[in-house]
Parts: structure tokens; sequence; C-alpha cells
């Protein structure tokens, strides 16, 4: 996949994360505490050899690490090159590919037990949020788990990124749920967890538990806008 076939999010995703990656490993761990947890508890509820999408793995770390730890059949999504070349190092045992969650490629990826995505969706607009979501759901079989981690923004609060402060979308837990719901995705939970902003600042953790609705009903037929909608 080149940057042109990228969706325009996608695109500019791997920009700041190429430029990030070198550095993730460093900057990232007090960020990560709060999905060691959620997935440690996820693991309980899959059997070994289930297979798990980890979709914006990152550097592997600590996700993929875990689920390939638990036993899982593993396969990482990333848009950036870097990332993946981190990933690859960190977690041989699994499969990295150079695939935007967002874009056509990825319908092909197949179905999993579980596609779990941590801290990658919380900069994307509402609409787009929703088609990431409907996409989570639509590669999920039926009964299986989406999980989704993101920070709670209020939408009024400017956060410290890592380069420099910047006013992020507004993501509420009544929004992560209407979202989900809008994607076709019967939510089981919102988990809260107390957490910890890339630049060390203290924040809530959501998690999205909730699995595809089964074939047929009306909210899994829903179809959000197409990303590529945007212009740029
Ligand atoms: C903040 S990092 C989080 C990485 C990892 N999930 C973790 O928890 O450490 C976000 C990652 O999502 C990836 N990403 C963002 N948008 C994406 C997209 N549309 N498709 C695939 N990966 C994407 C970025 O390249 C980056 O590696």
């Amino acid at each position: 996949m080149t940057a042109e076939e990228m969706t325009p999010y996608g695109r500019e995703a791997a920009r700041v994360a190429d430029r990030v990656a070198a550095r993730y490993a460093e900057v990232a761990p007090a960020h990560q505490h709060s999905q060691i947890a959620v997935v440690e508890r996820l693991l309980t509820r899959l059997p070994r050899g289930a297979r798990a999408l980890d979709a914006g793995c990152g550097t592997g770390q600590p996700t993929c690490a875990q689920l390939c730890a638990g036993g899982l059949d593993v396969t990482g999504i990333d848009v950036s090159e870097a990332m993946l070349a981190a990933a690859r190092a960190n977690v041989p045992q699994a499969r990295f590919l150079l695939v935007d969650l967002l874009g056509e490629q990825a319908t092909a990826l197949g179905t999993f037990d579980t596609v779990v995505s941590f801290f990658c969706l919380m900069n994307l607009p509402e609409p787009v949020f929703v088609s990431a979501l409907a996409r989570f759901a639509s590669l999920t079989r039926p009964g299986g788990t989406v999980v989704v981690g993101v920070p709670e923004r209020p939408g009024d609060t400017p956060v410290e990124g890592l380069y420099g402060t910047y006013q992020p979308p507004r993501c509420t837990r009544q929004d992560l749920r209407r979202r989900a719901e809008l994607a076709g995705l019967t939510v089981e939970e919102i988990e809260v967890r107390p957490g910890t902003g890339i630049m060390g600042a203290e924040e809530e953790h959501l998690f999205l538990h909730a699995r595809p609705a089964p074939p047929g009903t009306s909210s899994s037929s829903a179809r959000p806008a197409s990303p590529s909608d945007r212009s740029g």
C-alpha cells in the first residue's frame, strides 16, 4: 500500500506516526497501563488460538505482545512503516501488515474473534470514527468482541501532545456509546479507567466492549458515510 492509496486520515496518521515511532517506546509506557489491564481481562474470555486483529498496532507493544503471550493468533495493522518495523522486531510471532483500517484494503483481512484498537481513533471527527467502528464490526465474527480504547475528551479542554497543545474532537462516554450503536455494534460496556496522557497528564480512558449486531438486525445494516468522502 502506498500513501496515495490511503484515506486522507490514514495518510495524516502515518505522517505523524512515522515521525514519533523512534521515541514511542520512551514516551508511551505510562500511557499504556490501562489498556494492559483491559487486554488481561479480554484474554480470560478467549480460547488459545483465537484470531485477534490489533488495528493501529503501533510498535506492537504492549498489545500484540500481550495477545501473543496469551496464545492468540495475532495480526497487527498500521499505516506507519516505521511503527510496523518496530512491531516486527518487537513481536516476531505476530503478522504485521501496512493497511489503513479506514480503506477498502482492510475489508480483505478476513474475520477475527476479536478486534482491538487502542488510542488510534481519538483524533477522528465523529462520522469517520463511526466508519472505523463499522469497519471493526464487519471484521469481527458474529459473537466476537470489539474492544476500543480512547481518552475521554470533554471537548473544551486543550490537550498537550508530543508536538504542542491542541484541541482534540470531543469524545465523552455518551459519544462513544452513540457512535458504537450507529456503527451497528451492540454495546456491552463502556469501561472507564484512570489513565495517563502521552505527556503524563492524568485523564480518563474509555474502553468500549461491544459485539457486532446479529445479521439482519436494523442497526447492523446501518452504513455511515465513507471516510474517503473527506477531501484533501
Ligand atoms: C497513538 S498510536 C497507538 C499505538 C498502539 N495501539 C498503542 O496502544 O500503543 C496510534 C497508532 O495508530 C496508527 N493509525 C492511525 N490511524 C490509522 C489508520 N487509519 N489505519 C491504521 N493505523 C492507523 C498510527 O500509525 C499509530 O501507530
